[in-house]
């Protein structure tokens, strides 16, 4: 049986993939210590799936407890490194906690490849590598410009650090895929995005304060360089985001590729600002967000979106879901948990 790894798997973005992996047949199991992440999430995945994930609480950052699951698991011939911190401005506040989660956990797995010849290796990089690129959409010869956060710091030395120890073992193919901005839930409503705290992303902040649990949204900056002067970023469905991970490791499985690190962009290839994001929120709720515009945050990228080319042609992948259909799952996702709640504290006053 051939098992895939997946690290971060019960992160929003791990976890959305692991469904689609046992979907398209694949057994599946998950390295998280969910330090960033709720492990209820794998009780979505079972409801969506009936499948039971195996879940390994491991810091990919102590190596001998990494290393301890492959020994366990020596049908492992795939691997998808999600397990990061992403939070671009966070990433701005506590560099050195990026510079050491992100960099000696990627280093951890693969010294794992190396020993255990772990033949397929996908990773999780982003579109913060492109820095801010003085022309847009980027595709994946775009040449790389200083990233704006440590984040995309973290990122870009990944992909060279995966990129040169590749190099050093003929074995393993590996494909980096450059996330633009995932959003939105499973159309199922078992499994979503789980901000731990005040969220980061555009998004969630926006479904969290219409929804009452945050006061008001901060739009953090309208006076940049754009048709509204808020940011433009290339919103992608997590669903499709999910499927191109199925589709990369099928492509490594059956394609015996030249290069041994094919880079693909994940963007819908459109760009759309902050206003134009609430703009559409409101237009599918049929609600008016509490928004102020605020400073800009340190860190963001003023405009940015993928030439997607390269993953349609080569990796046949074709995103499915329009803005519109991003932010009614994000919304049909955070009313889901306001329920739930409302149900446990229901639950809970009576039994106290
Ligand atoms: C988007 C825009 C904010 C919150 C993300 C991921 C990162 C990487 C790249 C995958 C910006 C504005 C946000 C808020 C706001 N993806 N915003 N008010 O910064 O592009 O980074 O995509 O690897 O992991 O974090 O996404 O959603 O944080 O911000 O105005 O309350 O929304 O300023 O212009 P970002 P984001």
């Amino acid at each position: 049986m051939n098992t895939i790894l997946v690290t971060g798997g019960c992160g929003y973005i791990g976890a959305h993939t692991i469904v689609s992996l046992i979907e398209h047949g694949y057994h599946v199991i998950s390295i998280d210590n969910n330090s960033r992440s709720d492990a209820g999430i794998l009780h979505g995945i079972t409801k969506i799936t009936g499948v039971i994930v195996k879940n390994y609480a491991v810091d990919l950052c102590n190596f001998d407890e990494t290393y301890a699951v492959f020994q366990e698991n020596p049908s492992i011939t795939g691997i998808i490194h999600f397990a990061a911190y992403k939070a671009v401005g966070e990433s701005v506040e506590q560099p050195l906690l990026y510079f050491d989660n992100n960099l000696n956990s990627l280093m951890n797995i693969l010294k794992c490849v190396a020993v255990f010849k772990i033949p397929h290796f996908v990773f999780s990089s982003s579109c913060t590598v492109y820095g801010n690129p003085a022309i847009i959409p980027v595709n994946e010869k775009t040449p790389l410009l200083p990233a704006s956060s440590p984040y995309g710091s973290t990122k870009q030395i990944g992909e060279n650090i995966i990129e040169q120890s590749l190099a050093s073992m003929p074995f393993c193919k590996a494909v980096l895929l450059r996330y633009f901005n995932p959003v939105g839930a499973h159309p199922s409503c078992h499994i979503g995005e789980l901000p731990i705290g005040t969220p980061q992303n555009l998004v969630p902040a926006i479904t969290q304060t219409a929804i009452g649990k945050l006061p008001q949204m901060k739009v953090f900056g309208n006076d940049y360089n754009t048709k509204d002067g808020t940011c433009l970023r290339d919103y992608v469905h997590v669903c499709d985001i999910a499927t191109a991970h199925t589709l990369s490791l099928q492509y490594l499985q059956n394609i015996n590729t030249t290069s041994s690190c094919e880079i693909f962009n994940l963007g819908s290839g459109n760009g759309y600002t902050v206003l134009e994001m609430i703009e559409t929120f409101e237009k599918i709720s049929g609600t008016s967000l509490n928004y102020v515009i605020a400073p800009r945050r340190p860190g963001d990228v003023e405009a940015i979106y993928a030439d997607r080319t390269k993953a349609t042609t080569i990796l046949n992948w074709q995103p499915q879901f329009n803005k519109e259909a991003m932010m009614q799952s994000a919304w049909q996702w955070e009313q889901q948990l306001k329920q739930n709640s409302d149900i446990f504290n229901t639950i809970n006053a009576k039994l106290n």
